[in-house]
């Protein structure tokens, strides 16, 4: 499976692929989170991509392109995967385009994650992840089972993204809507494009999914 969310700071691209990664089988692939990871370790990538990031603007094309070219070749990549945040311009998408081609791999379904602007603010700014494994929880919509500990991981240590502050939050919503919604009517010239209710709770969005996948023909997984 070769597959594409789509969608707005905080539309739940992140919580979807996750999902859509433990029941596929699948690699999910976060550009965000790769770029995040190499702020954390301080490379030169991270070096370059920290001020962009937290102003909330967008990181090179030609950095992120080879970064995921990379990233695609990996053997964990051999039963597909699902692009998280990626692309994100339309030379990223031409450029996604070639790879698939070089390779000899069609995309199966861009699905694009639909969701009401005061809905993401309210998404991105109660949005806390686990300082030690990662998992993703919410101060409304998903909280731990048992207050301030990961249900994951049992940490007691949380962390909340530095451009998920209110004014950065603008800054990546006027880059989504500048440099990203110019790939919608790319996608669906190609007939590729399918868009879900991501108002809806987490479940209903996974079903929105999984029936787009089934409607494109992607098989199902084995059952749990
Ligand atoms: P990135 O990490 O990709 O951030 P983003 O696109 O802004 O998306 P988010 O991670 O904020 O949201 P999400 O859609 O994954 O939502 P989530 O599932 O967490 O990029 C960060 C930065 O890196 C960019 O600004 C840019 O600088 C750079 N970058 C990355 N890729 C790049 C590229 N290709 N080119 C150039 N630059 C790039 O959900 C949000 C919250 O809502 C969570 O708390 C979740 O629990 C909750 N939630 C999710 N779904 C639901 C639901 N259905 N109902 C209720 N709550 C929900």
């Amino acid at each position: 499976m070769e597959l594409i969310l789509l969608g707005p700071p905080g539309a739940g691209k992140g919580t979807q692929s996750k999902l859509l990664e433990t029941r596929y089988g699948v690699a999910q692939i976060s550009t965000g989170d790769m770029l995040r990871a190499e702020v954390k370790a301080g490379s030169p990538i991270g070096l370059e991509a920290k001020g962009i990031m937290a102003a909330g603007a967008l990181v090179s094309d030609d950095l992120i392109i080879r970064m995921i070219a990379e990233r695609i070749s990996r053997p964990d990549c051999a039963n597909g995967f699902i692009l998280d945040g990626f692309p994100r311009t339309v030379p990223q998408a031409e450029a996604l385009d070639k790879l698939l081609h070089d390779t000899k791999v069609d995309l199966d379904a861009v699905i694009e994650l639909k969701v009401d602007e005061a809905m993401l603010v309210e998404r991105i700014s109660g949005r806390f992840t686990c300082a030690k494994c990662g998992a993703g929880y919410h101060d409304k919509f998903k909280q731990p089972h048992v207050a301030g500990v990961c249900d994951k991981c049992g940490s007691t240590e949380f962390s909340r993204r530095p451009d998920d502050k209110a004014e950065t939050v603008h800054a990546r919503m006027e880059a989504y809507n500048a440099d990203t919604v110019p790939i919608l009517p790319y996608y669906r010239a190609k007939n590729r494009l399918f868009t879900v209710d991501g108002m809806a709770d987490m479940d209903e969005v996974e079903r929105q999914i999984e029936a787009v996948l089934r409607k494109v023909g992607v098989p199902e997984p084995a059952p749990a």
